[in-house]
């Protein structure tokens, strides 16, 4: 199936999810369950939006596997896995604030961010009414409008983008790491939603984004979203972008990035 029409089914079903997960939030959201942490929770409208996500997909590619923030994985047989996030940005879904998203990549290979080749990807925020897709050598778009990174700039006039883990002692790194780069750029931002970060390089609302533990789900779309747009995406040490650690930005920044940080992380 070429790349377009896979993206016109991640997009159709984003769209139909975001729909589903944001009249649950005006109906009032119920916490489910916990996950990793006592503050890393599991919503009703999580598990029901992946559900729908998952047999929406499997209705329309039912040989291709499914690895999902809530359900898990599932293996297929076409050599294509799509990687979803129902909602992105929970913590944000519960508390109102209009900064989450639906996630939705389709790439090949096995479903490792160390070696997949994401050919496809959606990611919506429902509530601001924003879409951001891209395609595999196709650009990044919002709308029928192509997104580019910002225009360089050095580190002290960079905006950088950053997330916490649910885990308090990780957060107590990732606190110390920020409180070192802090004095080297403009500010930091931490909007709560990895995908939107990433898709905030991509139209250049931030400079940069970083971030270690981070799950596929979180970034499969979004990266590519950020790589088509003109990011650099990578891991650290030259690897490729993954749970581990994930940094995007253009590609002048991104070098003099990745010396700090590979400085303070890990
Ligand atoms: C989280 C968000 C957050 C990031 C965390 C993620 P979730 O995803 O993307 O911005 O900092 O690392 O776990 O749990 O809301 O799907």
């Amino acid at each position: 199936m070429p790349h377009d029409e896979l993206l016109r089914l991640a997009l159709n079903t984003a769209v139909t999810a975001g729909a589903l997960a944001h009249r649950r939030r005006t109906e009032g959201v119920e916490v489910a369950d916990h996950k990793s942490s006592p503050v890393d929770v599991v919503t009703l409208a999580d598990r029901e939006t992946e559900n729908l996500i998952r047999s929406l997909l499997a209705d329309a590619r039912p040989d291709d596997g499914f690895l999902g923030e809530e359900g898990g994985a599932e293996a297929g047989s076409s050599g294509l896995t799509w990687v979803v996030d129902p909602i992105d940005g929970t913590v944000n879904y519960l508390y109102g604030i209009p900064h989450w998203a639906v996630s939705i990549a389709v790439v090949e290979g096995d479903p490792d961010p160390l070696t997949w080749r994401a050919l496809a990807g959606c990611v919506t925020n429902p509530v601001a009414g924003e879409i951001y897709t891209a395609t595999d050598a196709g650009g990044a778009f919002s709308g029928n409008q192509q997104l580019r990174v910002a225009e360089p700039a050095s580190l002290a006039q960079s905006l950088i983008g950053t997330g916490f883990s649910y885990d308090s002692q990780t957060r107590a790194k990732q606190g110390a790491v920020v409180a070192e780069l802090l004095p080297l750029v403009r500010d930091i931002r931490r909007f709560g939603t990895a995908s939107l970060d990433l898709c905030a390089v991509a139209t250049g609302r931030l400079n940069g984004y970083f971030e270690t533990g981070l799950k596929p789900w979180d970034h499969a779309a979004a990266a590519l979203v950020a790589r088509e747009a003109g990011a650099a995406v990578v891991g650290l040490g030259g690897a490729p972008a993954s749970d581990a650690f994930i940094l995007a930005a253009p590609p002048e920044l991104l070098s003099v990035l990745e010396r700090e940080l590979s400085k303070l992380v890990m």
